[in-house]
């Protein structure tokens, strides 16, 4: 029972970052935590959206593909545009880059107000959107390189992810949670659909140091390199002591889940996709930081996921995200 006068703890995720901020920043200006409320803002209306689908018209495609040559759904659409207008007149953001725009948008010349560069998958899962499967937002934020001349947009952009000031995620599913690090381990957060805001659900979440799922699309198995095939092989034997198999299809999802229970979620260079299918800048490098923020690991398979250095804006990579002990499972069998 609570003490007599005493106050349940509530806290905002904007809250939360002035808190931080306030703590471990004390010169910090508040532009950034006006930044990540434009992201929280967007996120509640694209929730909404996706807590109404089959009520407004939002379900099915679009009609055309993306510059990837992939499908796009309304959704996604809307999704894009959503989180476009709620941080494009923030005033601080100069570029935006997204899954779904084939060139980055230009918000503003990159100076010292408008610094930040927000990368994003306005919409990770689009295949799920229609069936009332988890789906999601990823988020990467890049500040503008000191040493280089605002008008070079691309070399601003094609930062490796170590680089990252923040990064995160929200998953609309049961319950719609938002996961962010600034690089001071991972917060959590719950929309309280009362309110509309994000409550505070975990605080400091580790990923399990291990965990016996693998989360893979083990259809393609005959697309996959001999030692991923070696290593299915491995989990299902008597040896490997017995895995579970978890596939969703929302990289967002499959990784909410693989940090909170461990595990690992593995997207192989396949013979249709020899450079893998994620994303780089929108998918892999936030889902990195936060895994290693939380104590995981993510790698290509030949190196870490935060070191590389991009060289396209829409540039595919393997990945293999998750616990330490198993992500290095699947190198034992694995060196590309
Ligand atoms: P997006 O919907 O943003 O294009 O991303 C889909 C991605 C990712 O979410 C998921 O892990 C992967 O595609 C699933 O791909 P397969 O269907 O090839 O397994
Ligand atoms: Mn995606
Ligand atoms: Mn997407």
């Amino acid at each position: 029972m609570l003490p007599k006068n005493a106050v349940p703890r509530l806290q905002t995720v904007q809250q939360h970052i002035l808190d931080r901020q306030r703590t471990q920043h004390p010169d910090a200006t508040g532009e950034f935590s006006w930044l990540l409320s434009g992201i929280t803002l967007a996120t509640k209306i694209i929730a909404d959206h996706v807590r109404r689908a089959g009520l407004i018209d939002v379900l099915g495609t679009a009609g055309h593909t993306n510059v990837q040559g992939e499908q796009v759904e309304k959704l996604d659409i809307i999704a894009n545009e959503t989180i476009a207008a709620c941080l494009g007149y923030r005033g601080n953001v100069g570029i935006m880059v997204s899954e779904e725009d084939d060139e980055p948008r230009i918000i503003k010349d990159l100076d010292d107000q408008a610094r930040y560069i927000v990368l994003f998958d306005p919409l990770d899962g689009s295949s799920n959107i229609d069936v009332n499967v988890s789906i999601g937002t990823i988020f990467s934020i890049l500040q503008r390189r000191e040493d280089v001349a605002a008008g070079r947009v691309m070399d601003h952009i094609l930062q490796p992810g170590y680089q990252q000031v923040a990064a995160g995620y929200v998953v609309y599913s049961s319950s719609t949670v938002m996961a962010y690090t600034t690089g001071d381990g991972v917060h959590m957060f719950t929309l309280d659909p009362a309110i509309g805001a994000f409550r505070l659900s975990r605080e400091g979440v580790t990923m399990p140091e291990s965990g016996r799922i693998y989360s893979m699309n083990e259809a393609y198995r005959r697309k996959f390199p001999d030692g991923i095939k070696r290593y299915l092989d491995w989990v299902k034997s008597e040896e490997s002591g017995g895995y579970t198999a978890r596939y969703i299809g929302s990289l967002v999802a499959d990784f909410h889940r693989t940090l909170l229970k461990g595990g690992v979620f593995c997207y192989p260079p396949t013979v249709s996709a020899p450079r893998g299918k994620l994303r780089l800048l929108y998918e892999a490098n936030p889902l990195a930081f936060i895994a290693e923020q939380a104590g995981g690991t993510a790698t290509d398979g030949r190196e870490r996921i935060l070191d590389k250095i991009p060289a396209a804006l829409h540039q595919r990579t393997p990945l293999v995200i998750g616990s330490k002990s198993e992500v290095a499972k699947i190198a034992e069998f694995w060196q590309p």
